[in-house]
C-alpha cells in the first residue's frame, strides 16, 4: 500500500526490523566494491572505476542470504544493465529488503586521486526508503543533539547558520558550511559569508558532505546544497542510524525526469513537497561505507606487506550502533 507521499510504507508501518547481522554483510558489500576499484584510483577512467565497483557489489550482494530489490541503483533497467532499480539480488531465501547503493560514490574523486570517494550501501525493510528518481535534491543537513526543525530549507543560508550557531552557543563565524563547489551555488556560499561563517567547499561527494555534520573531528556544523536525490536517501540512512536532521526536495530540470519519476511511484503534488529525514527513511535502516581514497571519514584503499587493507563504517538505526571495520586480508 502506498502512503501519500509515494512511499511503500505498509512494512516499515508494522515494525518490521532488519536482521542485525545484514549490517556486517552491508561492510563486506561496500568493501568488495572499494577493493575493485582502488585499481582505477587516479587512473582518470571514471567509467572503469565505477563499473568495477558495480560488478564487485553486485557479485558480494548475490552471495547474501537476502530476499532483495534494488530501488536506489545505477538507474533505469533500460540504461543501467547491472544494479539497475527493480533489480532483485541475493539467494532469494532470507529477509525482503529494499536496497539503496552507490557503488562508487566519486566516480571523479576515484579517476583524479582525490579525497572522499567511498562505496556506499544501504538496507530498509520493503518498502522503507523513498524511491528517489535520477534527478536533483535540495538539501540541508545537521548532525544529533539539536531540537526539531532547528534549520529548515525554506530559510535562508544566512538564518540558518544563524540558528544553528544561537543553538550551539557560538557566534556565526564559528560555524563550518559544507557546500558542493557548484556555480549553482553561488548565491547560497554568497548568503553563508555575509554573516562570516566559513564555507567548506567540495568538489564531489555530498552523502560524505552530509555524513561530515555528525562527525565533530570534520569541524562541519551544517550541510547545505543541491545534488543528486538518490545520494540524499543514502545520506538519510546514515543520519538515521547515527543521529541529526534533514530536509530534502527534488527538483526537477524538464519533463523527462517528471516521467522518470512518476514510474518510480511519485504523483504530482509530491514533486515540490520537502521531506524530512523520517519520511525519506520512515523506518529501520542499516547503512555501510568503505573509504576508496583516503578521507576526513575513512582511509582509502591500501595494498602493503602482502595484504589489502579496507576501512569501513557500519551503521544500525535500530540500536544506533555506529562501527568501525578495519579488514587486512592476505593478497
Ligand atoms: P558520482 O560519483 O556518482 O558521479 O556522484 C558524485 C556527486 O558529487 C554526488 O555526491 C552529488 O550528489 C552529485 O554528484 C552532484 O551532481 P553534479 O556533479 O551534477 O553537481
Amino acid at each position: 500500500m502506498a502512503d501519500k507521499i509515494g512511499l511503500q510504507m505498509t512494512s516499515t508501518e508494522n515494525g518490521v526490523k532488519l536482521d542485525r547481522n545484514l549490517a556486517l554483510d552491508a561492510g563486506r558489500v561496500a568493501e568488495a566494491a572499494a577493493i575493485a576499484s582502488w585499481k582505477f584510483i587516479g587512473r582518470g577512467d571514471e567509467k572503469a572505476a565505477d563499473q568495477a565497483a558495480v560488478d564487485a557489489m553486485r557479485t558480494a550482494l548475490n552471495e547474501m542470504q537476502i530476499d532483495g530489490k534494488i530501488v536506489i541503483g545505477e538507474g533505469e533497467r533500460d540504461e543501467a544493465p547491472m544494479l539497475y532499480i527493480g533489480e532483485k539480488v541475493g539467494s532469494g531465501k532470507g529477509q525482503r529488503v529494499d536496497i539503496a547503493l552507490d557503488p562508487l560514490e566519486g566516480t571523479t574523486l576515484t579517476a583524479k586521486a582525490m579525497a572522499n570517494a567511498l562505496t556506499v550501501i544501504a538496507f530498509a525493510p520493503e518498502g522503507g526508503m523513498l524511491h528517489a528518481p535520477d534527478t536533483y535534491m535540495d538539501k540541508i543537513a545537521i548532525g544529533p543533539g539539536y531540537k526539531d526543525g532547528l534549520i529548515d530549507l525554506d530559510a535562508s543560508p544566512a538564518d540558518n547558520v544563524k540558528a544553528l550557531a544561537k543553538a550551539k552557543g557560538v557566534t556565526p563565524s564559528d560555524i563550518t558550511v559544507c557546500i558542493l563547489d557548484r556555480p549553482r551555488h553561488a548565491d547560497i556560499i554568497a548568503s553563508v559569508r555575509s554573516v562570516d561563517a566559513r564555507v567548506l567547499l567540495i568538489t564531489d561527494g555530498d552523502v560524505a558532505g552530509v555524513i561530515f555534520t555528525t562527525d565533530p573531528t570534520t569541524e562541519v556544523d551544517l550541510y547545505i546544497g543541491q545534488g543528486g536525490a538518490p545520494e540524499g536517501v543514502l545520506a538519510c540512512a546514515a543520519l538515521k542510524c547515527v543521529g541529526g536532521q534533514f530536509q530534502g526536495r527534488l527538483v526537477f530540470r524538464n519533463d523527462d525526469e517528471k516521467t522518470r519519476a512518476r514510474r518510480l511511484g511519485l504523483k504530482d503534488d509530491q514533486f515540490n513537497r520537502k521531506y524530512t529525514l523520517n519520511e525519506l527513511v520512515p523506518g529501520d535502516a542499516v547503512f555501510a561505507a568503505t573509504g576508496v581514497t583516503d578521507g576526513a571519514l575513512l582511509d582509502g584503499v591500501k595494498y602493503h606487506d602482502g595484504y589489502v587493507h579496507t576501512h569501513t563504517l557500519v551503521m544500525t538505526s535500530a540500536s544506533h550502533t555506529v562501527r568501525e571495520m578495519r579488514m587486512k586480508r592476505p593478497v
